[in-house]
């Protein structure tokens, strides 16, 4: 691959945008651009965008404080307009898939068929039983095509659309490869959504999304302590505004509701565990800005009892000159998004 030829990664979350640019070396995977802005609170909420001019100003200034230049773009969806969903079908013909997948689709997606996009991939093969299993993705048109303005908006030309719990997969694949033995679970925890995304034998079996994130840990620290949202941001991760005293209520807080986010994913490891018959999740690896909460870690891995590992997506990536390589290891866990669809690309030229 050439210099510049990959897209540029997009993901536009509810706390913040975030851009990654990155290219395959000789020496692996260098960052060559990334840039990170936050949100206003109401701009975007659970996926849905609330505020298209705010999203679109945000994301023309990260490209230009980034000095992103590339105009084709590779974009993310996610939360309630996103469905995926494991399906079992005869066995038949791809050719007779393409022609069955509506009808198929319709059987097991909430939505009318006409406002969705359907993707698909067959995950097993099984003549014995003549049966195959098909990993079903919907995500409603309107969503996708509200995405693709934005970026139409801040002057890029998106090419593809992805969903969030993939692009975390296609990172972790180029970053630290897929195990044919093994199954892991890889958890991505945002501000307001968290995505679960269970790969057995390197393909992803089991995806679910959790309507819930760092946003409520914060709400619980404002609760506690009558600060601003903005304050009660800066608690969370360990500063305050001018250096004083955090206040004691606050790591409470953080524990208590951590235990809450982590109850969620066990509830979601279980069912997996219980009806998949993939085996059991032999480990858990943790990104997503809420992952900075050193607690959370521990507390999946008390609940779920997996080993859990938190994972900076940019850890093992160098940097091209100009890129602030200190600043982008700070925001090593959100970028996870960003840089599984900057990788969308050279991933696909290669397989
Ligand atoms: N050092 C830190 N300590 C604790 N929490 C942090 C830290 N840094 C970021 N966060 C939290 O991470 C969250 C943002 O993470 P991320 O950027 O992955 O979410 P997002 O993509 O904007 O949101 P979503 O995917 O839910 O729409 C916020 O809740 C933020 O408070
Ligand atoms: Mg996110």
């Amino acid at each position: 691959m050439g210099e510049g030829k990959n897209l540029v990664g997009v993901d536009i979350g509810s706390s913040s945008i975030k851009v990654c640019q990155a290219k395959e070396g000789r020496r692996g995977l260098a960052v060559q651009r990334f840039g990170y802005e936050p949100l206003p609170p109401q701009a975007v909420v659970d996926g849905q965008v609330m505020e298209p001019s705010v999203v679109v100003e945000t994301l023309k200034r990260v490209l230009a404080a980034s000095k992103v230049r590339m105009k084709e773009a590779a974009l993310s969806v996610s939360g309630q307009s996103v469905i995926i969903r494991k399906i079992t079908v005869p066995v038949m013909t791809e050719a007779e898939l393409a022609e069955q997948i509506t009808w198929e689709a319709e059987q097991h997606i909430p939505f009318d068929i006409k406002d969705v996009q359907v993707d698909y991939q067959v995950l097993r093969r099984r003549p014995d039983a003549s049966q195959m299993d098909l990993l079903l993705v919907a995500a409603r048109k309107d969503q996708i095509n509200e995405y693709a303005q934005l970026a139409r908006d801040a002057k890029l030309k998106p090419v593809i659309v992805d969903i969030d719990a993939f692009t975390i997969q296609n990172a972790y694949e180029a970053m630290r490869g897929l195990s044919e033995q093994e199954t892991v679970a890889l958890i991505n925890v945002g501000a307001s959504l968290s995505s679960l995304n269970v790969l057995s034998g390197a393909t992803s079996t089991f995806t679910r999304e959790i309507a819930s994130g760092g946003n409520i840990v914060t709400e619980e620290i404002q609760r506690q302590t009558g600060v601003p949202f903005e304050i009660a941001e800066l608690y969370k991760a360990g500063e305050s505004p001018d250096g004083g005293p955090i206040p004691p209520q606050v790591a409470g807080a953080i524990d208590q509701v951590v235990d809450s986010i982590a109850a969620e994913i066990q509830r979601s490891l279980d069912f997996f565990m219980a009806t998949s018959g993939e085996g059991e999740v032999a480990r858990a690896v943790l990104t997503g800005g809420t992952s900075n909460l050193v607690g959370l870690s521990a507390a999946i891995q008390r609940r779920a009892r997996v080993p859990v590992e938190v994972w900076n997506p940019v850890q093992n990536c160098a940097v091209e000159s100009g890129v602030d390589g200190v600043l982008l290891q700070r925001r090593g866990p959100q970028l996870a998004v960003a840089l599984g669809l900057t990788l969308r690309r050279t991933r696909e030229a290669r397989s």
